[in-house]
């Protein structure tokens, strides 16, 4: 795919006017391309992909069909979300497939990082295609392709785009913001109205919670994981950290320790906190969360969620440690 440069006259897209103007030179230029014609969109609920939406349902409304997969490894509250926001409030033309046990059935027993990621995607790609296959009449396939994916795409980020579909999906593209940056995609997104929550989350991997819930997967752990994470992120938010700090998780370890509940022996994993700071995410630094919150966040994680008994701060700047676990 041949994709050129974004054109040097181009204003970076800071306010609401230019985003405004943007919205509308793309709306009639879709709808020059698209005509009458159906499009199709994987619609994973992140930044980009969430922006193309709302910018195609602007255009075209009901020509488009979203796809979402749930793989089962979203944040907590994440696929509700896009059928909340999608669904209901946009009104869109939205296929929801909730594909959670395909994909930890394929995961179970696989401790392996890369064959795990292996599984994600591929899997990704065949659920999308099955469902592709059974809507008549698509003519084009949408894609939240942004100018760094394409300034990158022989870099770090190919490899990470679970979201990368068939080689052989024979349909012409629609990529409207391929020739935005991430914070101009923002802007976009607000003046189209999507929550502020939604276009300014933090970077989520493709294979979600999957890199997260380490070594072999199990339903019990990823769901320790995703309520402890839920927890992280509600202390972050409520306490203006979720602004400030550039990506923040946790990680759950296939391991569990001794501890004390009750008066009772209580076996629990540990919940691993980590929260970086980066410009590019290929070296990041360590957020210096306040000790007082970071008890309060272990007082709620280890008597809120099940099976865990720990809460560990990992202090490991990139390099050496990679942001993610996995
Ligand atoms: P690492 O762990 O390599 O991560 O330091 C750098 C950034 O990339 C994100 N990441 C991914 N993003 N698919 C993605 O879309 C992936 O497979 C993937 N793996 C890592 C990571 O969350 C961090 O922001």
């Amino acid at each position: 795919m041949e994709y050129g440069k974004r054109p040097e006259t181009m204003a970076r897209i800071t306010t609401k006017e230019l985003a405004d103007t943007f919205i509308a030179e793309q709306v009639a230029e879709i709808r020059e391309q698209v005509g009458d014609k159906k499009v199709l969109l994987a619609l994973s609920g992140g930044v980009d992909s969430s922006v193309v939406a709302a910018l195609l349902i602007k255009a075209i409304g009901k020509q488009l069909v979203c796809v979402h997969v749930n793989h089962g490894l979203m944040r907590k509250g994440e696929s509700e979300q896009v059928i909340e926001v999608f669904g209901k409030e946009l009104d869109a033309n939205l296929v929801y497939i909730d594909a959670t046990d395909r994909f930890l059935d394929l995961l179970a027993g696989v401790s392996e990082p890369e064959k795990k990621r292996k599984i994600i995607g591929g899997e990704f790609i065949k659920v999308f295609d099955e469902e592709a296959s059974k809507l008549e009449g698509i003519s084009f396939l949408a894609q939240g392709t942004i100018y760094p994916d394409i300034l990158e795409s022989d870099g770090v980020k190919a490899h990470h785009n679970v979201g990368g579909l068939p080689e052989d999906m024979k349909m012409e593209l629609v990529e409207p913001v391929k020739y935005l940056y991430k914070d101009e995609v923002r802007v976009v997104g607000e003046a189209l109205g999507l929550p502020h929550g939604m276009v300014y989350r933090q970077p989520f991997p493709g294979p979600g919670l999957g890199v997260r819930c380490l070594g072999a997967i199990t339903r019990d752990r990823l769901h320790a994981l995703r309520e402890a994470d839920a927890i992280l992120r509600e202390e972050f938010d409520k306490n203006g950290l979720a602004g400030k700090v550039w990506q923040y998780f946790i990680a759950v370890p296939d391991m569990k320790s001794v501890g004390v509940k009750d008066g009772k022996r209580y076996e629990g994993w540990p919940a691993i906190i980590r929260a970086v700071n980066t410009t590019d995410a290929m070296s990041a630094t360590i957020e210096e969360i306040p000790y007082a919150l970071l008890h309060h966040i272990t007082d709620r994680i280890t008597h809120e969620v099940d099976g865990i008994n720990r809460v560990l701060l990992d202090l490991t700047p990139k390099p050496i440690g990679t942001i993610e676990w996995e």
